[in-house]
């Protein structure tokens, strides 16, 4: 099939390729013409594993790259993959989301189908309809909208796109069900399951989605702090949790909270959403409250444990939301660096991959070119992301490095047992503090 995606982010880059990768010819198009240039040589604008792999292997043949959104009128399927961001009321911004179907419709022929990928308040494929109608009323008939919500990870992107744990497809017509079907069909063949609803029901399933994940995490989070209070131990009652498979054991992993450019922005956009349609779902504001939470009893343990903040030097590894990725939009990691650097320490971070971007979004972060590096006369490590090369840390090391021998480890991920044999205090995520004979 011929395919045009419109935007190269996250979603709209993955979605290229992993198409490209089922054998369908593939234009992709982005108003950032340098972008464009970059990606025709294969260079990719953010880090994601298998990424570049693909890239390299299709561009060129099954995917090629335009600035025009005239390249693509031959296109049967076209999929709006532009962002959605936030506005200051929480409400997401839709106008690149507008303004592309309507340029598209201009350059389309008939019967081409407009597919909605961004995530999108439920209520929009309607809007989209009047555009397209309001544009193209020569094809009124023969323009339609549907909606395939993206359920990727970051981090996991390809591999969640090439094998996917279920695809759903909102469509309103029979021609719009039957071109959607083609585009899976390389999936559909290997027996993923593939949901067919309505247009409104896959938009607010979606939200619907997320909001619950991210409450999975929140309620852990809050189980945590009990924990905490307690003496008790989070993960041992996330393994309870997660041996019932009526709550199973995903997403209970208490830590630093979620960030990312999906969980935060769309609770907001759901309870802004929520509240259009007359629903005042305050459990979302409470999942965000949580969240926050999480951040606050990391601050508390580093000042603890190192009593006044001023003039210490923090060592924060892992900068990025969650490991995998150079993202760092909402990270958790870098809210907790601001709190700190504005009660008067200085952070010194180091991310594998992360570095650059974080510097770029609070400038304050001294960057740090290794973790031993990080680690240097620092009061208190704070290991922020888990990426798996922290494991392999040598503790013993980094005790002789620092000024102080503590440790916040606020996703629980480095073993608590070999910090205390390394002399050093640690201070994990809902579970009892350890600490040599005071
Ligand atoms: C999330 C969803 O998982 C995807 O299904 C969805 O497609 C995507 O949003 C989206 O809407 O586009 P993503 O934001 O890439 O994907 O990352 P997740 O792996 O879900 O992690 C989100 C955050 O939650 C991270 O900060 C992570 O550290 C945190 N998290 C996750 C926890 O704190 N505990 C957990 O148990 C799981």
């Amino acid at each position: 099939m011929q395919l045009g995606v419109v935007g190269t982010g996250h979603v709209g880059l993955v979605t290229c390729v992993t198409f490209a990768e089922f054998g369908h010819d593939v234009i992709a198009t982005d108003e950032d013409q340098a972008k464009l240039e970059k990606l025709e040589v294969g260079d990719t604008p953010f880090f994601e594993p298998g990424l570049s792999e693909l890239l390299q292997k299709h561009r060129n043949g099954k995917l090629t790259f335009s600035h025009e959104k005239r390249s693509l009128t031959d296109a049967d399927v076209v999929f709006i993959c532009v962002g959605t961001p936030p506005r200051a009321s929480g409400e997401a911004n839709l106008a690149a989301v507008e303004n592309s179907a309507r340029e598209v419709a201009g350059h389309a022929k008939a019967k081409t189908l407009i597919v909605e990928k961004s995530t999108v308040p439920a209520g929009t494929a309607t809007r989209l309809r009047r555009v397209l109608r309001h544009e193209r009323p020569d094809l009124r008939d023969d323009l339609d909208v549907a909606s395939n919500p993206e359920f990727l990870r970051e981090g996991a992107a390809i591999e969640d796109s090439l094998r996917p744990s279920r695809i759903l497809v909102g469509a309103d017509s029979g021609w719009a069900r039957e071109r959607m079907r083609g585009v899976y069909e390389p999936l559909i063949d290997k027996g993923v399951e593939y949901i067919e609803t309505d247009i409104a029901t896959a938009e607010l399933s979606k939200h619907a989605c997320n909001a619950f994940l991210a409450l999975k995490i929140s309620y852990i989070n809050a189980i945590a702090r009990l924990c905490e209070r307690a003496g008790a131990d989070v993960e041992m009652v996330a393994k309870v949790l997660g041996s019932d498979e009526r709550i199973g054991p995903h997403f209970l992993k208490a830590g630093l909270g979620f960030g990312g450019s999906c969980f935060p922005k769309d609770l907001r956009a759901f309870d802004v959403l929520a509240r259009e349609l007359g629903y005042d779902f305050t459990l979302l504001r409470d999942i965000a409250k949580v969240n926050d939470e999480a951040v606050d009893a990391a601050l508390a343990k580093v000042s603890d444990a190192v009593w006044n903040l001023d003039g210490k030097r923090i060592a924060m590894l892992g900068l990025s939301f969650k490991p995998g990725t150079d993202d760092v939009r909402f990270s958790p990691a870098l809210e907790l660096a601001r709190r700190l650097i504005e009660r008067g320490a200085t952070v010194v971070g180091y991310d594998p991959h992360a570095s650059e971007p974080a510097q770029a979004e609070v400038p304050e972060i001294e960057i740090a070119a290794s973790a031993e590096d990080a680690l240097a006369e620092s009061h208190c490590l704070v290991l922020a992301t888990e990426w798996p090369e922290f494991r392999a840390l040598d503790l013993a090391k980094a005790r002789e490095l620092m000024a102080y021998p503590v440790i916040v480890d606020a996703r629980n991920f480095l073993d608590g047992r070999e910090a205390l044999q390394a002399g050093f205090t640690y201070y994990p995520v809902g579970r009892p503090r350890l600490a040599p004979d005071e």
